[in-house]
């Protein structure tokens, strides 16, 4: 399957709206809200167009995933990363390494733009591929309440989180 990777451009928003709200149908951890969340955090200071990717497969968008600023917070100290929320990729395209490929393109993108770690909450089983690790391991918390073993982080650089320690921010759009 040929599958390109590019940045968003506004004219596929509509269609990444609809792409979003269809992968996370039957997902297990969903709001049902992920498709919103994207048109509201594009209007804010958090958005990085070069962040926000899609995956094309004969001109149909089969695949999504966006990166958006936030800081950890400690006491006086503010880190910069990035949030990675949501990646979702077309039900009739999922297991054939779509979402992998965009996650590593992800990767590469926020490295060049100087970015050293990324935030998620999500599976535990499918993010450790990638090089994620639980959060805990770097003493990163999130502002509410989940399953410690969903917050995952990665290091874009060796040791980025080494001096790290502190709380998730969220952009409002989060609504958190
Ligand atoms: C999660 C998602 C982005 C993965 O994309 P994908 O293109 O289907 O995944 P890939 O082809 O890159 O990887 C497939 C592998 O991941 C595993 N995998 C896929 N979804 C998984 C999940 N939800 N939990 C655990 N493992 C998962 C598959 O079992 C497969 O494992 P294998 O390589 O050992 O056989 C996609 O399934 C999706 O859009 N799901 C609905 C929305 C969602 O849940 N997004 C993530 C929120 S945390």
């Amino acid at each position: 399957m040929n599958v390109t990777i590019r940045q968003e451009r506004p004219s596929d928003y509509d269609e990444i709206r609809e792409l979003v709200r269809k992968s996370f149908e039957n997902a297990e951890f969903s709001d049902g809200d992920e498709h919103h969340l994207v048109d509201r955090l594009r209007a804010t200071d958090a958005y990085v167009p070069e962040l926000a990717l899609v995956a094309e497969n004969e001109k149909r968008l089969i695949g999504f995933i966006l990166c958006t600023k936030i800081t950890i917070e400690n006491g006086e100290n503010r880190y910069a990363s990035l949030a990675l929320a949501p990646v979702a990729v077309d039900p009739g395209f999922q297991n054939s390494g779509v979402g992998g490929k965009l996650i590593n393109c992800m990767h590469e993108h926020a490295k060049k733009l100087g970015f050293s770690s990324i935030i998620l909450l999500g599976h535990a089983e499918y993010y450790p591929r990638f090089g994620y690790k639980p959060a805990y391991t770097f003493d990163i918390k999130l502002p509410f309440e989940v399953p410690k073993e969903n917050i995952m982080a990665i290091e874009l650089s060796d040791g980025a989180l080494k001096a790290i320690q502190g709380t998730v921010r969220y952009p409002e759009a989060f609504g958190i």
